[in-house]
């Protein structure tokens, strides 16, 4: 009997082992867990998405009837009345799926943990691994789905998202991104009703410049910055893409989110393993604030290149001379920001072309050769000039694209995506995007940006355009029944080549630019260090723009130029302590002709430009704290960076309307330790005209509850104030 007994609970004990994870799995981070249930045989569910669990919660999560036990990743067939994540057609022609968990796996990386949940169909040997990646360090999980099949012909992908949660109905908020060019990152916060919302982007090659592929859903009402529970979701993914909310009954909202299935249904392959982006959730209790700084966090962490490295200041030429392009100017230009403190100077659009010059924006994309007329001593003279002022260089390029009017397209013309119908162009009447679904035409735009820094070792920084979407639905490559792969392959195609420049250039700072915003997106900023946020220099509108932004991006990504008065794109004359302390908050840079200032405007930029190095590390690795918002319309905007320890912080206030006797709410500010004092620095002081705060001492209490009478008097007055803790 006692024998019998022992190889009993032997065999079950050597079971449960082996199927640990049958039952519950909870993947967690420091203060959020997901929550489902994988018993083997059966469908996975979704039990609850939320603040930090641990195994004895689950009882209370039951009980409370907080478990949503429904389908984690629902898909098309057996039911075909409800929101699915997946929709296939496998290859004899059947459209049900009936997924089941086949096995669950876990992997430690140094950083996160994947659990793997293997799933496979009921009927066809077509399989799904759900991963979850949690951080151990960041309240984000990144989910992604990968597809295969060993079906005997291809399997057809109607839809496959990279993720999909349960949210509960409960005064329940969507706080979605979305704009223009010039006008990026518009806030819309509303109430989720009945009715779906999709937030939809199908630019196909920049798409971020229009809706941006992320929402933050508030679970307690109308969102605040610091206080409420909010659950992040961000989709990973530089093209076509889509986030649905769609409401079951009155009880709750399916979130799926993943590429578009328009035009884009992919052909499976047996054997052949299909990938689908991350989708990036993040919870916390602590407002929108706090699911921004846990995605600045995670994205200072590795999902933006080289996050943790300082960034340089810099003067950029394009709102200076445009395409006019001359070695005096250029060389000007660099002696003026190394004059003024900078650090770099990167010359952008206009510097290439022979045979045709890039003397207008429909000539020359292609041909990445000096244009001698312009530049005798070519790029090498810049580079000796630069280094003679000691400081970096950087050029412009635009590799993905092509003009109709350029040698590459004379010699290769079907390396542009084209259709056999007439080709639209894009900007200046001639572009195209070229066809990166093509090895050949991959290896050419790494060559473009390999050769450029093999043959000058020196550039330091490259200004990586793209300024047209994918229109001309075709690819002479693909074979005829893959057309519908485009949208797919131009994107894995370039991330393939953004993958080879990063291993060979780890070093070189390369910035996402897409007709300004349109690259602001987590599939491609692991390979950029930071991206252009708006062709909109005026720093009133940026004050809207970079408040968007940054619910979603760090500063230290977002790259934010001092420009000329009146304002190239709205004839806006702001002083440029304003312009100066707006682009302060993120990584700065100016954007005009240093010549054409005064020498009292050069003082102030110099001066400017020094300030900004002290408090550069608070700003672009401290924790953001948006405090009053543009949008809300109260005259005033605020924000402040903190350090992670507390003991620095930088505060920035802007007048936003002008009154005679106008009530502008008391300033108050949040991150602080309470029990702490600070000392108060005023920072970028101009005209004398110091704030009543410089050098006075305050506890984080009385900064953070009562605040202050905001200290802003004048017609688009703006200040900086540095806060250091006194012992
Ligand atoms: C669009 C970019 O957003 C601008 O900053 C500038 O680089 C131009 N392209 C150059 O053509």
């Amino acid at each position: 009997m006692m024998k019998k007994l022992t190889i009993l609970s032997l065999f079950i004990l050597t079971f449960s082992m082996l199927k640990a994870w049958n039952g519950d799995i909870i993947v967690s981070t420091p203060n959020s867990s997901l929550f489902l249930h994988a018993s083997e045989g059966e469908e996975l569910r979704f039990g609850y998405y939320g603040s930090r669990l641990s195994v004895n919660d689950l009882g209370q999560i039951r009980a409370s009837r907080n478990d949503f036990n429904r389908a984690a990743y629902p898909v098309f067939g057996t039911n075909i009345d409800q929101e699915n994540a997946m929709q296939v057609v496998h290859a004899d022609g059947d459209m049900t799926l009936d997924l089941t968990v086949a096995d669950v796996e876990e992997e430690s990386l140094p950083d996160a943990a994947i659990t793997r949940i293997k799933l496979a169909d009921k009927v066809y040997p077509f399989y799904v691994d759900l991963c979850y990646k949690a951080y151990k360090n960041i309240d984000v999980i990144e989910t992604w789905a990968e597809i295969s099949h060993k079906e005997k012909k291809p399997v057809i992908l109607k839809k496959f998202a990279s993720g999909h949660i349960l949210v509960r109905n409960d005064e329940t908020w969507i706080t979605h991104f979305h704009g223009s060019w010039g006008a990026e990152a518009e806030v819309t916060t509303e109430p989720l009703t009945s009715g779906i919302k999709e937030i939809r982007n199908i630019d196909g090659a920049r798409n971020g410049l229009d809706d941006r592929a992320a929402v933050m859903i508030s679970l307690d009402g109308r969102p605040q910055e610091n206080s409420g529970r909010v659950i992040g979701a961000v989709l990973c993914w530089n093209g076509n893409f889509k986030i649905r909310v769609a409401p079951e009954y009155k009880w709750g909202y399916h979130l799926t989110a993943g590429i578009d299935e328009y035009a884009s249904e992919y052909k499976l392959e047996p054997g052949e393993l299909f990938s689908t982006p991350s989708l990036a959730l993040t919870f916390s209790s602590d407002g929108l604030g706090g699911a921004s700084r846990n995605y600045h966090r995670w994205a200072r962490n590795g999902m933006v290149h080289n996050g943790s490295a300082q960034r340089d200041i810099l003067l950029n030429s394009w709102e200076g001379v445009y395409l006019d392009v001359k070695e005096p100017e250029m060389y000007g230009m660099i002696r003026n920001i190394a004059s003024l403190g900078g650090e770099l100077f990167v010359m952008d659009d206009g510097w290439f072309g022979t045979k045709y010059p890039r003397d207008t924006d429909s000539a020359g994309l292609g041909d990445w050769i000096v244009d001698t007329r312009k530049l005798p001593s070519g790029i090498d003279g810049l580079i000796k000039t630069a280094k003679e002022n000691g400081v970096k260089f950087g050029i412009w390029i635009e590799p993905e694209n092509i003009n109709s009017k350029s040698v590459l397209f004379d010699e290769h013309p079907d390396w542009a995506l084209q259709s056999k119908h007439e080709i639209k162009y894009g900007r200046g009447g001639t572009q195209l995007l070229l066809d990166l679904c093509n090895p050949k035409v991959q290896d050419a735009v790494f060559t473009v940006v390999d050769t450029l820094l093999t043959s000058y070792p020196e550039i330091a920084y490259i200004k990586w355009d793209a300024n047209v979407n994918l229109k001309n639905y075709g690819s002479k490559f693909l074979p005829a029944d893959k057309q519908s792969h485009i949208g797919i392959a131009y994107h894995k195609g370039l991330e393939k080549v953004l993958h080879r420049i990063r291993d060979k250039y780890p070093d070189v700072v390369i910035q996402a630019c897409g007709s300004g915003g349109g690259r602001a997106n987590y599939g491609v900023m692991p390979y950029f260090d930071e991206f252009w946020v708006s062709d909109n220099t005026d720093a009133l509108q940026r004050l809207y723009i970079q408040w968007g932004t940054s619910h979603i991006f760090p500063a230290m990504a977002m790259a934010q130029h001092v420009s000329a008065a009146p304002n190239h794109q709205t004839g806006r004359s702001l002083p440029l302590k304003f312009r100066f302390d707006v682009a302060m908050t993120g990584r700065l840079g100016m954007e005009l002709q240093p010549s054409k200032m005064s020498d009292s405007e050069r003082d102030f930029s110099r001066n400017a430009i020094a300030e900004y190095k002290t408090i550069r590390p608070v700003v672009q690795q401290g924790d953001l704290y948006r405090l009053i918002s543009p949008f809300d319309k109260k005259g005033v905007s605020s924000l402040m960076y903190v350090t992670p320890d507390k003991s620095r912080a930088v505060f920035f206030c802007y007048k936003l309307d002008h009154f005679n006797n106008q009530w502008l709410p008391r300033l108050k500010m949040a991150g602080l330790d309470p029990g702490k004092k600070y000392r108060i620095r005023e920072v970028n002081v101009a005209d004398g005209d110091r704030c009543y705060l410089d050098g006075a001492v305050f506890s984080g209490s009385m900064l953070m509850d009562m605040g202050f009478e905001a200290p802003l008097w004048k017609e688009y007055a703006s200040r900086v104030l540095e806060l250091t803790v006194v012992d």
